[in-house]
């Protein structure tokens, strides 16, 4: 974006003007002028017919020349005639309000689908708006491939996929189909036939302007699509797309494992990947939006480092200059860890250093310059050996340092050479356009590199963190117990994908309850038996957890630890013995595995012990030994808030801190006893007090709920929440603990007999059972 930053730095005096607009207007209009130490006057520009209609805008840097004014609609609108207006320095905008076209939200249009060749497009139209619906069907004899309704989606494109109808002509390549609003030259498919598309004028092309077909049936390049200043690419499509992009052109650098099949190892073993990334941040008005920028290329990082080992990173920031995080160069004398890298983001401050323009040009001329390093290091035949990724932020808009285009034409003949040897694989530049408004036809042409897609058209920063998390390859962690992101943000969706595991129990019937649960396996919720009473039948338990699914589950059947009796030792003067207070919930239908629907790990199983990284022949006990190993070990709950969910923090009571801490059962209502042991068993933790620290206290309805752990990225359930000496919070919250408050949990380790003997039951077909260690 033009530089957000002070371009005139002294200001002698303000004037006041009186300028008449005697063309559209009789009155007065005040103009507020400033001088500056040039000698050059410079005025303020002015909120007048700037208003839209239906919608708001915001200016990045008040009225003063240079501020962007940024128009925001509702979704599914645009702002229109005008997506922004920038102050020139006269306080003049460009472009300027007209009055009689009014700044309005307008509603989102569709490009026109009425493109299909060999069938029908109903309802004919002569334009499509947001949730109109069309549908496709095939003239005799033809078939018909992709989607055969669509519907018109707030970001301007059309769901589902390009229906073709296409009938079988002998031709090598199948019909490539025509993108809504396109059109297509060339009409033959097969081999070398080209095809060229173009879009309808108010619109343009993003994706292959030109397809081949290839001796192999397939087509090069990818499909196109046109958009309209106003059509933006979805979280899901750039998760989807740059994830299939970018693991294809970053397949693993070292396979962790040389046995794995069915990977790809594009780069080979001795080979260097040096990426660089640079995000734009002069449109970034608030802190907020900065720390959106860093938050989305720590997980950015984060995702490429699950699909490589090690490679080189360039991480710089620029507005009106440069602002380097990391140097490639500081890779050449130490391995820098992914966790230093984090660090160094998160601790760099922009300060407040000003210059007057914008340089994308400065960018890749300094990615070039990095590179032209690597080389004089390395030298021109290990060179040869490195790949490039570029992954470049920003709207565009550059007022300086003229196109980058000529800098991309040169870091394409530095990393291609002269070579006889195809070298397209050695470089990928991938463009995120980001902003309000997007110079398009600046940015697209600086993509280089083969296969996926390289140009993502977003509306802002936002949401890229989660966007990148979602780049996650589900089949290779679809078994990943315990998986979880770690978002600062509260939004609904953050709180589901920070504990993916989590299941919201409740009990409907003449006596209502509510308890927590966790998910252990597609099909089972771990949770407390004192959650479910005698005379409770499946059809009342209400299982809550949202896999895109339906929210809530129908409940097959569920199983109390056979040991679990409340009553069992009344005649001791205990009232109620929680004593195997577990019990499994088992779904009708297992649930969808995704970033927000996934099993937490509990102990004892393989994948327990793969994500505690520990070896094949490693026990049950080490795993013990690993998660509740100290005197105290600091645990984790939730409570449910009006927040969704809140975390709870607790220190396991262990060796010899335990005998205290148990101690205070004695003092629990309706426990008439002196023998603690007759009421606390070995399979309880204990947690609460105020010594060595404060702990929090469980309420109501956080019973059934996993006391958890988190270890390297992993969550483990070490035991289940029963119950609690005194009752401090009816109400529920995050509430600590008093100085005698005690609360038990049961020990998973403990009933691991009970869990194997249903999760690991591998006698049945009616769900996929966990492996369990043998010892
Ligand atoms: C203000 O400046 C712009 C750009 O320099 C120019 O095009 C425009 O005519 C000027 N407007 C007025 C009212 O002077
Ligand atoms: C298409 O959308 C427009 C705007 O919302 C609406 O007025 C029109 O009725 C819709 N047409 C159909 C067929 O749904
Ligand atoms: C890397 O390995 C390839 C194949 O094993 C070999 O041809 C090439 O010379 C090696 N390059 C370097 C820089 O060691
Ligand atoms: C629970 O324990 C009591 C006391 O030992 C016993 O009478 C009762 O039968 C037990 N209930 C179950 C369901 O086992």
């Amino acid at each position: 974006m033009y530089c957000s930053c002070k371009i005139f730095s002294f200001l002698y005096c303000f004037l006041m003007f009186n300028m008449g607009f005697s063309v559209h207007s009789s009155r007065l209009a005040a103009l507020l002028c400033l001088l500056s130490m040039g000698g050059g006057v410079w005025c303020e520009c002015t909120e007048d017919n700037v208003q839209i209609e239906g919608g708001d805008y915001k200016l990045t840097k008040k009225l003063e020349s240079g501020s962007l004014l940024i128009y925001n609609c509702p979704k599914g609108f645009y702002p229109y005639p005008a997506l922004t207006r920038l102050c020139q320095a006269n306080g003049t905008w460009t472009p300027a309000p007209k009055r009689f076209q009014p700044q309005r939200c307008r509603i989102v249009e569709c490009p026109d689908p009425n493109v299909l060749e060999n069938g029908n497009v109903s309802p004919p139209q002569e334009r499509y708006f947001v949730d109109n619906g069309t549908s496709y069907e095939c003239y005799f004899g033809y078939t018909l491939r992709g989607s055969s309704t669509r519907v018109c989606l707030p970001n301007g494109k059309w769901s589902g996929s390009t229906p073709i109808c296409s009938h079988d002509t002998g031709d090598n390549c199948a019909d490539p189909g025509i993108p809504p609003g396109a059109s297509r030259s060339g009409n033959t498919f097969g081999i070398d036939d080209t095809v060229e598309y173009s879009c309808n004028s108010n619109q343009f092309l993003v994706g292959s302007r030109e397809r081949v077909c290839q001796a192999n049936g397939q087509w090069t390049g990818r499909e196109p699509a046109c958009y309209y200043k106003h059509t933006y690419d979805t979280s899901l499509e750039v998760a989807e797309e740059f994830g299939s992009a970018i693991k294809d052109s970053l397949t693993i650098l070292e396979p962790i494992d040389d046995t794995q099949e069915g990977r790809t190892i594009r780069i080979p073993k001795n080979g260097t990947l040096n990426i660089y990334i640079a995000v734009d941040i002069s449109e970034s008005i608030e802190e907020k939006d900065i720390q959106d920028a860093k938050n989305a290329v720590k997980q950015l990082i984060s995702k490429i480092s699950s699909f490589v080992v090690n490679p080189n990173y360039e991480i710089i920031f620029f507005a009106c200059e440069i602002f380097e995080v990391i140097n490639i160069i500081d890779f050449w004398d130490d391995k820098i860890s992914l966790s230093t890298i984090k660090e160094k983001l998160e601790t760099f401050r922009m300060g407040d250093k000003a210059t007057a323009a914008t340089d994308l040009n400065l960018v890749f001329k300094t990615f070039m310059e990095r590179m032209t390093f690597i080389k004089l290091r390395v030298g021109e035949e290990a060179f040869k050996e490195h790949y490039h990724t570029l992954i470049v932020f920003t709207d565009g808009a550059y007022n300086r340092g003229g196109s980058p285009a000529p800098t991309v034409a040169k870091i394409k003949n530095m990393v291609y050479k002269t070579e006889t040897q195809e070298r397209e694989q050695y470089l990928d530049i991938y463009m995120f356009a980001i902003g309000a408004e997007i110079f398009d036809d600046d940015l697209q042409p600086l993509t280089v590199g083969t296969g996926g897609k390289h140009y993502f058209r977003l509306r802002d920063i936002e949401n890229l963190q989660e966007t990148f998390d979602e780049i996650i390859d589900e089949d290779e962690v679809k078994g990943l117990c315990g998986l979880h992101v770690e978002y600062d943000t509260t939004e609904r969706d953050a709180k589901q994908k920070m504990y993916p595991w989590m299941a919201l129990v409740a009990i409907q019937n003449e006596d209502p309850r509510k308890c927590l649960g966790s998910l252990v396996s597609r099909e089972f919720i771990l949770t407390a038996a004192h959650c479910l009473k005698f005379g409770d039948l499946p059809e009342h338990v209400r299982i809550e957890i949202d896999d895109g699914q339906g929210r809530v589950k129908k409940v097959k059947t569920f199983m109390i630890h056979p040991k679990y009796n409340v009553t069992a030792k009344v005649d001791k003067k205990v009232n109620k013995f929680y004593d195997y207070d577990v019990a499994l919930i088992q779904l009708e239908k297992p649930v969808q595995i995704s970033t927000s629907v996934r099993p937490i790990c509990i102990p004892c199983t393989v994948e327990t012990r793969n994500a505690l990284q520990l070896v094949p022949d490693s026990t049950c006990k080490q795993q013990e030994q690993l998660l509740l190993k100290d005197h105290l070990e600091r645990l984790t709950f939730l409570t449910r808030t009006e927040n969704i969910v809140d975390e709870k923090e607790v220190h396991a009571k262990l060796g010899t801190n335990r005998d205290e801490c148990i101690r205070h059962a004695l003092q629990a209502p309706g426990i008439n006893t002196d023998v603690v042991t007759d009421v606390v068993t070995d399979n309880f933790l204990c947690t609460g007090g105020r010594t060595p620290f404060r702990d929090h206290i469980a309420c109501t309805g956080d019973g059934g709920g996993a006391l958890f752990k988190n270890y390297e990225h992993r969550t483990i359930q070490v035991a289940v929440v029963s119950w609690g000496t005194k009752t401090l919070c009816r109400t529920g919250g995050v509430i600590e603990s008093d100085g005698t408050s005690r609360d038990f949990h049961i020990n998973l380790f403990r009933v691991v007999p009970f869990l194997k003997s249903i999760l690991g039951n591998d006698n049945q077909d009616d769900y996929a059972p966990l492996t369990f260690l043998e010892s």
